[in-house]
């Protein structure tokens, strides 16, 4: 690749070889619909399909039956089936104010439609204040039916106590639904141990799969209604969708070259060791960190969340978050995000909703090298700044 990527957080453009040659041994030689016909090529594409699954479903320390892991597009599609396919008319959804949009407008849309919904606030370190969540959770005699939780802040890159939250969300008869876009593949998840009830990921991040995949692992005794309907491939006579997951939540034909892909990356990711992967980028993290705030001006607004993910938010005194990612990319290579992040309540909660900010993320194949360099590209158009707009100093 031209340049230093350091965008991991939007999508892994990175994906060891192993995840290409896997989509073009799909594409060469599969080619066929999972679930589908019942000839070879299509038995192949079907037992891609399940390794995937249960390679998920075992990335997540899920017991049990693969097919409780359901395919979507992404973690947004898999977010509103869980959302819409796990609320009725009178509940009451929680999130917290470090939600994605994935959780956030689909949330709002239900609040259209009459459904309660509570925003937890959070602080600035990642925090959540377990009184608030407890007193959201009660509500007004109405307890909610779904506690929504980012596993890994997009913005902030700190972990969420999932664990606590998930205990009391219990405690009140609410579904745990968990947002692991951030943090699948970077960070071990146990969604036993951690009381998960349901969870969403997203394939072309930390799980370094192709865009175009992702899904729902859904725990054993819970259902989720059906959003969308269509042809399975099998069980055609009735008009309703399948009881039976993950049939009941994948209508029409699978994305089989991207899960063969993703079957790949989360093959390569368990070779190596998720807790592994993360020790290394918490490392390259803490490196990144420690060399971007030694420079005038810059302002690191994430907190050092050592048990996090692999991002860095910051911003540049005198600079606007979207020059400084659009110079930091031109004039040396370094490719970031600036905005702010499909997460404006998290930019909130940083102080930065009005102006954004610049995130660097981390990810497998990021190297010292790559983290020293992107550090000193800042450096550079800092002192830039400093030396034509003395006004910038901080
Ligand atoms: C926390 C979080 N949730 C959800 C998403 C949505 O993921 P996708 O674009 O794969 O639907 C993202 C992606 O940026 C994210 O960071």
């Amino acid at each position: 690749m031209d340049g230093i990527y350091l965008d991991y957080a939007a999508t892994s453009a990175l994906r060891p070889d192993a995840v290409t040659e896997a989509v073009v041994r799909y594409l060469r030689e599969v080619g066929a619909t999972p679930g589908r016909s019942g000839h070879h090529l299509a038995l192949e594409a079907g037992r891609i399909a399940l390794r995937c699954r249960a390679a998920l479903a075992r990335t997540f320390g899920a017991e049990g039956d693969p097919g409780r892991v359901a395919f979507f597009p992404n973690a947004t599609y898999a977010l509103n089936a869980a959302l819409h396919g796990l609320v009725r008319p009178g509940d009451r959804v929680v999130r917290t104010a470090f939600d994605h949009n994935a959780v956030r407008r689909p949330v709002a849309v239900l609040a259209a439609r009459g459904i309660g919904e509570t925003v937890i606030g959070g602080g600035a370190d990642g925090s959540v204040d377990f009184a608030e969540l407890d007193d959201a959770l009660a509500g007004d005699g109405r307890p909610a039916r779904v506690l929504a939780i980012p596993h890994a802040s997009n913005v902030l890159g700190s972990v969420l106590p999932v664990a606590e939250m998930a205990r009391r969300a219990h405690a009140h008869g609410s579904i745990v639904l968990v947002d692991a876009a951030q943090s699948a593949g970077h960070v071990p998840i146990d969604v036993m141990e951690m009381g998960i009830d349901v969870l969403a990921f997203t394939g072309h991040k930390g799980l370094l799969g192709p865009q175009g995949t992702g899904g729902l692992w859904v725990r054993e005794g819970m259902e989720i209604d059906p959003v969308w309907a269509g042809g399975t491939g099998g069980d055609s006579m009735p008009a309703g969708m399948p009881d039976a997951m993950p049939d009941r939540l994948e209508p029409g034909t699978l994305n089989g070259p991207g899960i063969a892909g993703l079957l790949a990356g989360v093959e390569w990711l368990a070779e190596r060791g998720i807790a592994a992967v993360h020790a290394r980028e918490t490392a390259l993290k803490a490196r990144l960190r420690e060399r971007l705030a030694s420079i005038e001006g810059v302002r690191i607004l994430s907190p050092a969340a050592p048990d996090g993910v692999g991002i860095v938010t910051l911003t540049v005194d005198g600079i606007p978050a979207n020059r400084l990612a659009h110079r930091l990319d031109r004039e040396h290579g370094v490719m970031t995000r600036a905005g702010l992040h499909c997460a404006p309540e998290a930019h909130a909660v940083l102080g930065c909703a009005e102006t954004g900010a610049v995130r660097f993320s981390v990810g497998w194949a990021t190297t010292e090298a790559e983290v020293d360099a992107a550090a000193g590209a800042v450096a550079s158009i800092a002192e830039d700044i400093r030396e034509t707009s003395p006004g910038a100093r901080g």
